[in-house]
């Protein structure tokens, strides 16, 4: 287990989150708990934590377990507790790119305390592709006028960074006080656009993901953790 010397895990006993710890959140899977994650920007890529699935999961495509509940939950709480200490009194906007952040969004403003104010976009996906087309349109746009606000982009996951910049410049240009951008996930890839992220939950291997609010064809939203596909599942219709 590497902490990275987090000051946050300062104390923390090694093995803490146990197996019992884990089937007590998710008692239909028998998880095999062989490391933890790292968190703040954590980078998991090299991490060592595999959580065995059971056999309904692996028939349904789900590879691995790479985040777990626990773990996420602890890093967004992190994560509110220094946009609490950032906006302080100036009730920032937050923005939710749907439909993937909404599980991201839910908790995330659950675990902030200073007043706030939400609303959502959505803009155009992959569909049932797992990569980027880089063509990018509006679906659903913020129901009010954000000049002069504070806003913060609340993102599931950043990948090409495509959607990202898009969405930025289409909020830039309508003269918010600040953008900032707060993205849960970010996969580890070269050839990905430089795009503003001012937060990011964790570094994750250059996989497709599910589950937490992000799909594969619409499904797997509702998975209570981050798990990697396995590519069979969309090797097979792309
Ligand atoms: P980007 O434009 O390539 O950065 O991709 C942005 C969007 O694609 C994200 O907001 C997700 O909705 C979706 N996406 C990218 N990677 C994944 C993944 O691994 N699983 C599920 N959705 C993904
Ligand atoms: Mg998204």
């Amino acid at each position: 287990m590497n902490m990275g010397g987090d000051p946050r895990f300062a104390g923390r006993k090694r093995g803490k989150m146990s197996t019992r710890a884990w089937t007590c959140l998710a008692p239909h899977l028998s998880l095999t708990f062989q490391g933890a994650f790292n968190s703040m920007s954590a980078n998991i890529t090299e991490q060592a934590a595999e959580l065995a699935v059971d056999e309904e999961l692996r028939a349904r495509g789900v590879a691995r377990i790479l985040i777990s509940d626990v773990t996420l939950q602890e890093e967004i709480r992190a994560i509110a507790r220094e946009l609490d200490a950032e906006y302080g009194d100036d009730i920032p906007l937050m923005v939710g790119v749907l439909t993937g952040a909404v599980s991201f969004m839910a908790d995330l403003m659950k675990a902030m305390t200073i007043p706030l104010v939400v609303d959502f976009m959505a803009i155009s996906s992959y569909g049932a592709s797992t990569k980027s087309s880089g063509v990018v349109r509006i679906l659903k746009d913020l129901n009010d006028e954000i000049a002069d606000r504070r806003i913060i982009v609340v993102e599931d996951i950043v990948d090409s960074g495509l959607t990202l910049q898009y969405l930025i410049d289409v909020l830039q240009r309508r003269s918010p006080r600040d953008v900032r951008v707060v993205a849960l996930l970010k996969k580890d890839k070269a050839d990905a656009v430089d795009v503003q992220v001012d937060r990011i939950g964790f570094h994750i291997p250059d996989e497709f993901v599910v589950g937490y609010g992000l799909d594969y064809a619409g499904q797997y939203r509702n998975l209570p953790y981050v798990a990697v596909l396995d590519p069979s599942v969309y090797e097979i219709t792309e």
